[in-house]
């Protein structure tokens, strides 16, 4: 099928800043395995990103290069993808931390409003982060975020899914990362405010 509109670009974010993290291993691999229809990216930024304080803002933007970049990432971008281990049986300060920063209203406007965002995770364990997705979406959703419902993925064993170089070896994950981004390619489609409008328009 012949994409009939330019790539989407999807940031992705991940909640570990470990450099071996199985989170960003997934979301390479999730580029990996996207349609043409996407382009993903992987936001290095996020541990340059200042712990939260109110005040930090009217220090203007030379206190807050960390939080403007990733502020003009997110604006830019037309959905996100985010990969979140968890922590303590919720999502890591890391994420929460840059989320809550790109909850404000700034220059860049409310840059998650509306945003589509997909959400993955990836653990050691067994339980492959429902819980830290499950605070994750409330998060989002408290941001004005619009989450995709389906479907989920929620990598469990994220140690034996790998190879050693952190290729993916793992065929099933490799199609269902397939398949989660061609769902996000449809649900940025489907709210695009040009197909909103079309919508309206058309009755
Ligand atoms: C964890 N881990 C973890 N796993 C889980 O399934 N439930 C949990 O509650 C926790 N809690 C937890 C707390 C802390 C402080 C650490 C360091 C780890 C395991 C964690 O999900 C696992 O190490 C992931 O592989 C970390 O993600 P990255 O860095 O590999 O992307």
């Amino acid at each position: 099928m012949t994409a009939s509109h330019p790539p989407y670009r999807v940031l992705c974010l991940s909640g570990s800043l470990r450099r071996d993290s199985w989170n960003r291993r997934l979301l390479r691999a999730a580029a990996a395995h996207a349609p043409a229809t996407l382009s993903l990216q992987l936001y290095e930024g996020l541990g340059q990103v200042p712990l939260f304080d109110e005040d930090l803002e009217r220090t203007g933007p030379k206190g807050l290069a960390g939080v403007d970049a990733l502020r003009s990432a997110v604006a830019a971008a037309d959905g996100l993808l985010i990969a979140t281990p968890e922590y303590n049986h919720s999502l890591p300060g890391v994420l929460k931390n840059a989320l809550d920063w790109l909850s404000l209203d700034s220059p860049q406007g409310e840059v998650l409003d509306r945003k589509p965002v997909a959400i993955t995770g990836a653990s050691t364990g067994p339980w492959g982060t429902r819980l830290a997705q499950t605070a994750l979406r409330q998060v989002l959703h408290a941001c004005g975020a619009l989450v995709m419902p389906a479907p989920t993925l929620f990598v469990a064993s994220a140690a034996s899914r790998f190879e050693d170089d952190g290729m993916l070896a793992d065929e099933a994950l490799a199609a269902s990362l397939h398949r989660m981004t061609i769902a996000l390619e449809r649900w940025i489609a489907q709210l695009r405010p040009d197909t909103q409008e079309a919508r309206l328009v058309c009755g």
